[in-house]
């Protein structure tokens, strides 16, 4: 694994987008994984500053994101396709035909997961990932749990990241109880990967990443197994 050890969240940003950039400037029609969250808003803030500037080109740009709540409408503010439209796609010159996320609203939710995976394996899987991580040590939103789920699924949120993400909403009972999400495979096929970690609640996991062991109870460590993953971390989530 590479690491980036960066001194605040706006340094992580700037380099988070530097790598998003440089993908993107070698093949202009490269397959983007995009997360939600607090932690990647710099970065896309950095993208959209460099698009507006003329210094980054997304109008081949493919992305695909890693999850979706189930039960919300693209229109809901809390939806992850609201989050990305209103933080990043609204912002750069993509075409939205390219924008792809999982829909939370379909009626059959394990054939629409069965359909996302389909249709990123059809798009030859992410060129570059951007990863979050949940202080639990989810990714996307594979929670953890005794065993690891391959493909895109329909998975149980966890009372913790409710509890988590429900800053996000007027109360705890309006986050969603389930999500449709990359699965572990989906995200392990992306040819390279970024892991962004900024502040203290991030340090547990990152420390178990940094254990070596893939532990299904802390799904970032199965990281370890891939063979390009660049850290970027900022020195409150540094766990040495
Ligand atoms: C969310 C998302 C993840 C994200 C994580 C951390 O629930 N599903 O993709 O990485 O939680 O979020 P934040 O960056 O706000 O700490």
């Amino acid at each position: 694994m590479k690491i980036i050890r960066c001194k605040n969240y706006e340094e992580m940003s700037r380099e988070a987008a530097k790598i998003v950039e440089a993908v993107v400037a070698l093949k202009n029609d490269a397959v983007l994984g995009f997360a939600t969250g607090s932690t990647p808003e710099g970065l896309y803030a950095n993208l959209a500053a460099d698009c507006k500037a003329g210094k980054a080109d997304f109008s081949k740009t493919i992305t695909v994101n890693l999850d979706e709540y189930c039960g919300l409408a693209a229109d809901h503010p809390q939806s992850y396709r609201y989050f990305m439209n209103d933080k990043l796609f609204n912002h750069i010159n993509i075409d939205m035909n390219n924008t792809h996320l999982p829909n939370g609203k379909a009626a059959d939710l394990p054939a629409e997961a069965a359909r996302y995976e389909k249709e990123v394996a059809a798009l030859g899987y992410a060129d570059l990932q951007v990863l979050g991580v949940g202080h639990n040590g989810h990714i996307g939103f594979n929670e953890p749990d005794s065993f690891l789920v391959q493909d895109t699924h329909v998975t149980d949120l966890t009372e913790d990241t409710i509890d988590a993400n429900s800053r996000f909403f007027e109360s705890a009972n309006e986050v969603p109880k389930q999500a449709l999400t990359m699965g572990i495979g989906t995200i392990m096929h992306a040819k390279k990967i970024i892991l962004l970690a900024s502040g203290a609640n991030k340090r547990d996991a990152i420390a178990t990443l940094f254990n070596g062991k893939v532990d299904p109870m802390s799904p970032v460590t199965v990281l370890n197994l891939h063979h390009d993953v660049t850290l970027l971390c900022d020195d409150e989530a540094w766990p040495l």
